[in-house]
């Protein structure tokens, strides 16, 4: 075996990757580098203890030379003088009689010196050596052999990762809420699942990149994982995970006293309440001796808390603070994300978007100093755009961690290529001017601003069984640039991509500039074609959070309004007229937003109520830009499949299909977004698109107008997600059915790119047949829910519907369209329209 792929490797030919290695592929170097290439002659890992995340350096640090410089170094684990690799704790190189220059290193910290044919790796902490030998072979991975010697410290002490895995009953894979790749790595059947491989290389990819603690289950918990059986079975996640550093925790439900306890109350001032969770902790303590720590969601989205017994969030988030608090370090992160979802929109002054602040303000110096507040980067729920939370600027004296999101929940559930970290930092860069002094976001999680110790970073990630960990390679972009970012929130974001994309797909610069221009386009463009002007993502929001459909922002409890009618649009946030959100930033920013000026456009609609033909700082209508930046977008996106197709060849064919796939999924389903939010907007104001396009599609069949044998016409629901607010579906749920059309004058003699959209609802695999004049110019089956990872729609509506395509088919009118659609399960075949596009049209 290993032979053969060595030649493959030397003749430059790409193996096939299923992505489980991510960035730690440890691919070898081209065999001229790799000659001339001199590394030194061992490794010596100061520390012998198999638990040690320096002996895992070692190791790791071994499997990568041998991996891109074929060399085979001996590790051992005493000092030596002359040619090596050292790797320890600053305090073990001390020990050994290495001399090491002063340095200023903090907690998870590190010196890394290569100097010629002395390599040299000092942690503060075990952890630190091993974040430094991480950086070490990721220079080395990238070919990279300069000489360097520098320390680096991470900007913050907590860099989380959580995990939303549901601890699902017995009979039950573990699901993950918002999740879209599969199963949960650590639960099945209500237990903690026996084979902890993909537990522990998920740890390993978070060490390599900084991060050092993980919230394994749902915030959403499940009340059994504190049984027993389940308590031994975290002690086994722990363990798998503490090699490499990972320290871990759990979700807490505040409930757990009553249903798992069976006590009367959850009274967090209860004395048998604090009692039982003394016990819990003594016993968590008992499995996970280096415990970090429990994450609470509590009073949010029906869930119980404190406020449910007449008590403070602080004194049911210093419940757990004193019940963990004689076993260690660990932390308890109390969740911000705290609100009524049942507020009535016909009350101009309700904003959900202010009860943050509004329920955390006045409980500053309130928390136990081993509590911390999770606040999530907006005031309402990882949308496209938002402002920075205005909690930030509020909580002086209590630690504060953000809280992002590598799971593209509102963002296109990894289907849509949706780079993050330049949304990120306008979050981090953001100014508070809190007291009238800068205070970056970056600054005030770093701690350093308001002096506190415990701060720092936690993003949901959501990690699936999938062997691609997140359902698409180019989504992994953003877990590796989250962790670089938590370590150093001032590193560029294109240089994180960069190292990225060499660690994943090889040095060649097609592949880096290929990967650099569409991810850099990617976030503009998703904001663009679906919710722009700060009006929010637009999504279904009381449904998957994935396809568009705007109309379910307003008319519920939950907040998210836009407050569209057929004559403005846009929350009034001001304090003069609105719900006062604006009056909750520091002074200088409140004035910023309050007044529509100075509000910048791509925020507008957050702060402002104004009429569609309000006009932007760009000249254009609201309405205009509307529609201008849905058109952009969209066309955007539908470069992506050709501009990955420069690095066919250069990457393996596995890899290569699979983004392929999504890209083109995606161009197909911008689309689908486009129409449907201008279709919407215009429904509703009436003011027509000043180019023309809204509403005009020159070069569409619908299905509707097809001569249907075996179909019938639906309505489609939302009206906006189908092609003149109709489609199509078979008419029984066994026996095909069959559109025609005779292509009309619009088409002169020539060649034609054919689109067929149609939807791929879950519950069946339909298949389906095009022909031109009987000829048969392919097949496909509706079986999306197989291959997307995404949260399925049972319906033809935006989350269901796409595109496919079949390019450079000579056709002319009088030509015979036809389509056969077989329907299965429940899956009736439905389909929208026909576009017969001219080359280099999209329609
Ligand atoms: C070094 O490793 C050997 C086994 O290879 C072990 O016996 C010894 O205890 C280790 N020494 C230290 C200091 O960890
Ligand atoms: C070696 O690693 C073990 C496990 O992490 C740790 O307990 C011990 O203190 C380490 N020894 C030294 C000398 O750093
Ligand atoms: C390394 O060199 C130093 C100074 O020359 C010497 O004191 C020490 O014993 C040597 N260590 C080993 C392991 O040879
Ligand atoms: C590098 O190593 C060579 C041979 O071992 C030695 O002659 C040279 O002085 C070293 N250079 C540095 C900068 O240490
Ligand atoms: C090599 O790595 C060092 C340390 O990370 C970095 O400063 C330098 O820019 C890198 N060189 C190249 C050519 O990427
Ligand atoms: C703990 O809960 C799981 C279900 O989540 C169950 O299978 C297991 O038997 C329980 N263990 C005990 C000791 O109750
Ligand atoms: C909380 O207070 C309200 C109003 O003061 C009261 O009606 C309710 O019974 C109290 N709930 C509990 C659990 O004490
Ligand atoms: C919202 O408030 C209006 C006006 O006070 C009232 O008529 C309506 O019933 C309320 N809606 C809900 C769902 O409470
Ligand atoms: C002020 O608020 C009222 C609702 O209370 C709203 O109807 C009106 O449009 C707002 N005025 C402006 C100028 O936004
Ligand atoms: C987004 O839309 C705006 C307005 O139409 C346009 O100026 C910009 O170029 C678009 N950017 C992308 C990446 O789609
Ligand atoms: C479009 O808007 C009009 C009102 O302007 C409404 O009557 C009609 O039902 C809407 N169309 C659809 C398909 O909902
Ligand atoms: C056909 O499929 C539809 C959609 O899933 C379902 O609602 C309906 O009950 C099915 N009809 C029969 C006869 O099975």
């Amino acid at each position: 075996m290993r032979p053969v792929l060595l030649l493959l490797a030397s003749l430059g030919l790409a193996a096939a990757e299923n992505g489980i290695d991510a960035w730690l592929r440890y691919a070898a170097l081209p065999c001229d580098v790799r000659k001339s290439a001199s590394v030194p002659a061992r490794i010596v890992a100061l520390n012998g203890t198999q638990t040690s995340p320096v002996y895992t350096a070692g190791q790791e640090l071994h499997k990568g030379i041998q991996g891109i410089l074929h060399k085979d170094l001996p590790v051992t684990n005493t000092s030596v003088n002359g040619s090596s690799i050292t790797i320890g704790t600053v305090n073990a190189f001390a020990s050994t009689g290495h001399v090491l220059p002063e340095l200023d290193l903090t907690g998870d910290g590190f010196w890394l010196s290569i100097k010629n044919d002395s390599v040299q790796i000092a942690g503060q902490n075990e952890r630190g050596a091993l974040y430094g030998t991480f950086q070490y072979l990721s220079m080395l991975a990238q070919g990279n052999f300069t000489e360097v010697t520098y320390e680096s410290n991470p900007s913050a002490p907590i860099r989380w990762v959580n995990q939303w895995d549901n601890m699902d009953d017995t009979g039950t894979h573990g699901s993950i809420e918002r999740g879209y790749a599969g199963p949960s790595i650590f639960f099945a059947e209500g237990l903690i699942v026996e084979d902890l491989t993909r537990v522990s290389q998920y740890a390993r990819l978070m060490a390599s990149i900084g991060l050092n603690g993980i919230i394994v289950n749902n915030v959403n918990a499940n009340v059994n994982l504190l049984n027993s059986t389940n308590m031994a079975g975290l002690g086994r996640i722990a363990d798998a995970m503490r090699p490499w550093g990972v320290r871990m925790g759990i979700s807490l439900n505040f409930d757990s006293p009553r249903t798992l306890g069976k006590l009367t109350t959850a009274d967090p001032l209860d004395q048998g309440v604090i009692e039982w969770w003394d016990d819990i902790a003594t016993k968590l303590h008992g499995h996970v001796p280096d415990f970090a720590g429990v994450l609470v969601k509590a009073n949010s989205e029906s869930q119980p808390g404190p406020l449910t017994y007449n008590r403070t969030l602080a004194d049911g988030a210093n419940l757990f603070a004193r019940a963990i608090k004689p076993h260690g370090d660990a932390i308890v992160m109390f969740r911000a994300f705290v609100y009524d979802n049942t507020i009535n929109e016909t009350n101009w002054k309700a904003d959900r978007a202010n009860a943050a602040v509004d329920f955390f303000r006045d409980l500053d110096g309130k928390f136990d100093d081993n509590v911390i507040v999770q606040i999530k980067y907006g005031p309402i729920d990882f949308q496209v755009r938002e402002p920075v939370s205005p909690l930030f600027a509020h909580l002086e004296q209590t630690g504060t961690v953000i809280e992002l999101q590598v799971t593209q929940e509102y963002l296109g559930q990894q289907c849509h290529l949706v780079y993050l970290p330049p949304l990120w930092k306008t979050i981090l860069n953001f100014d508070m001017k809190v007291d009238g002094q800068p205070s970056l976001v970056r600054d005030i999680v770093s701690g350093e601003r308001f002096n506190q110790k415990l701060a720092g970073y936690a993003a949901v990630v959501n990690v699936g069984t999938d062997k691609s960990w997140l359902g698409s390679h180019l989504a992994m972009s953003n877990f590796y640039a989250y962790g670089r970012l938590a370590w150093n929130p001032t590193s560029d974001d294109v240089a994180i991509l960069e190292d990225w994309t060499r660690l994943t797909f090889g040095s060649d610069r097609t592949i880096i500039d290929t990967i650099t221009k569409m991810s850099m386009e990617s976030w503009p463009a998703h904001e663009n074609y679906t919710g722009n002007l700060g009006i929010q993502s637009l999504t279904d929001i009381t449904g998957p959070h994935y396809g568009p459909k705007p109309q379910s922002q307003d008319g519920n409890g939950w907040g998210q309004w836009t407050r569209a009618d057929a004559k403005s649009i846009g929350m009034d946030r001001t304090v003069w007229n609105g719900t006062g959100y604006s009056g909750q930033y520091p002074p200088e920013v409140a004035s910023m937003f309050e007044n529509i000026e100075s509000t910048p456009d791509d925020l507008l609609l957050w702060f402002h109520h104004v009429p569609y033909t309000q006009q932007l700082k760009s000249g254009k209508t609201v309405i205009q830009h509307f529609y201008d930046a849905h058109y952009d977008g969209a066309a955007v996106a539908q470069t992506f499949p050709e501009q990955w197709k420069a690095v066919k060849g250069l990457v393996d064919a596995e890899r290569y299909d699979e983004v392929a796939f999504r890209l083109e999924y995606q161009a197909g389903h911008a689309l689908v977004w486009r129409d449907a939010i201008n279709d919407f907007y215009f429904n509703m104001s009436s003011i027509k698109d000043e180019q023309g396009r809204v509403g005009n599609h020159p070069w569409r069949i619908e299905a509707e107008d097809m001569t249907l044998d075996g179909y019938t016409i639906i309505r489609v629901d939302p009206f906006e997600t189908a092609s003149g607010f109709h489609a199509i579906r078979t008419t029984s749920n066994t026996t095909a059915g069959t559109a025609t059309a005779k292509l009309d004058e619009r088409f002169e003699a020539g060649t034609y790119d054919i689109a067929v959209n149609y939807f791929d609802v879950k519950g069946g695999r339909a298949s389906y047949e095009l022909f031109l004049n009987g000829k048969s110019l392919g097949t496909w089956l509706g079986n999306h829910e197989d291959k997307l990872g995404y949260t399925a729609s049972p319906y033809p509506d935006g989350h269901s519907a796409t595109r496919i395509y079949f390019r450079g088919v000579e056709a002319a009118k009088g030509d015979v369209l036809k389509i056969v659609g077989q329907p299965d399960g429940g899956e009736q075949a439905p389909l929208d329209y026909v576009s017969v596009l001219p080359s280099g049209t999209i329609d």
